[in-house]
């Protein structure tokens, strides 16, 4: 460790958190960031939540809470903070918005959007319930507050079987993933109506792919998110939610593992157990990789961006979302 990383972040101790993934070198570049970051949270009495999908030094080093899109709405709901920055993408900010609606939340770059949320509209909802009437909406949190306000109850991929089955009818309509929802209909007996968006990121891994990582890298234990075509989960060893991953990791301590998933989620993990070999294959989502230390800064600095929901249907939406927090 050069001498010259000697700044408060230093100091802290933050380094030590991320030095198995990011060098000396880049570390650097962080610094002063991180600790005009940690000064001005505790000016403006800000939380950061972070989802698994934001690079290291945001999400070792200036983040309060990590987790899946779960545990971020959850967190959100509970805080007592005055402000919350959400480094993630918008319809999480969208969501913490709406379970805070007297509180300021910032998105560090409001083009942090999301392939599924931008894969349906409110009409695309309303066309369906019109083909299927009295067959209730699930609708995914990565949707933008207008299809939420449309959707009986919301799910995320950490609880989207249970929140079917939790409705308590034969048929269900769920959008907009269509891979998410075939994942789900392999596991219930629940019929699932689905929508055709797909994210950008987990529909590139094929499962050829797989079989070629398995055999450059015996005994490799494949890891795979909800989100990736139902082929591909058929042929990874276990499926779940970025945050399902993560304690499988923590639990199991497999030799060698591939995440098929966005690429900082294995750098988060990595940088937590030395022993494990990460196999690295992944794909980059553009959108998670727009929110960056500097632009985490200037919202704090500046308050903006400050995110708002329409509230005509800000009401309608919250349900959906408190709807599925009940559970
Ligand atoms: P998780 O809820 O599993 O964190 O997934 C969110 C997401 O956007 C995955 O692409
Ligand atoms: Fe959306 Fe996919 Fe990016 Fe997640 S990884 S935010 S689903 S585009």
């Amino acid at each position: 460790m050069p001498d010259t990383l000697t700044g408060p972040a230093r100091a802290a101790g933050l380094y030590d958190r991320v030095r198995r993934v990011i060098p000396p070198i880049e570390w650097q570049t962080f610094e002063d960031d991180i600790d005009a970051i940690l000064a001005l949270k505790r000016q403006r009495n800000a939380i950061i939540l972070a989802h698994n999908y934001q690079t290291p030094e945001i999400f070792h080093c200036v983040a309060d809470i990590v987790g899946d899109s779960l545990a971020l709405a959850r967190e959100a709901a509970r805080t007592e903070a005055a402000m919350i920055v959400l480094a993630g993408v918008s319809f999480m900010a969208e969501t913490a918005k709406l379970l805070n609606p007297d509180k300021t939340v910032l998105i560090p770059d409001l083009e942090a959007g999301c392939s599924l949320a931008e894969s349906i509209t409110l009409a695309d909802v309303r066309l369906m319930r019109s083909r299927y009437p009295d067959v209730p909406v699930v609708a995914y949190v990565n949707t933008s507050a207008a299809v939420k306000a449309e959707a009986d109850i919301c799910c995320t991929s950490g609880n989207a079987r249970a929140v079917v089955e939790s409705l308590g009818v034969d048929r269900v309509i769920m959008l907009p993933d269509e891979y998410l929802a075939r994942n789900v209909a392999s596991e219930t007996d629940v019929e699932i109506i689905a929508w055709s968006g797909h994210c950008e990121v987990h529909e590139r891994f094929t499962p050829a792919e797989i079989a070629e990582l398995r055999e450059a890298h015996p005994g490799v234990v494949v890891l795979a998110h909800p989100e990736c075509p139902p082929e591909v989960v058929a042929a990874a060893d276990f499926a779940g939610s970025t945050a399902a991953m993560s304690d499988y990791v923590e639990k199991r301590r497999p030799a060698r593992v591939l995440l098929l998933t966005e690429c900082s989620m294995s750098d988060n993990v990595a940088a937590q157990y030395p022993g494990i070999d990460f196999v690295r294959p992944c794909n980059l989502c553009p959108h998670m990789k727009r929110i960056t230390l500097s632009n985490i800064r200037n919202a704090l600095k500046t308050g903006r961006h400050a995110v708002t929901v329409d509230p005509a249907i800000a009401n309608k939406a919250r349900r959906a979302v408190e709807r599925m927090l009940a559970l």
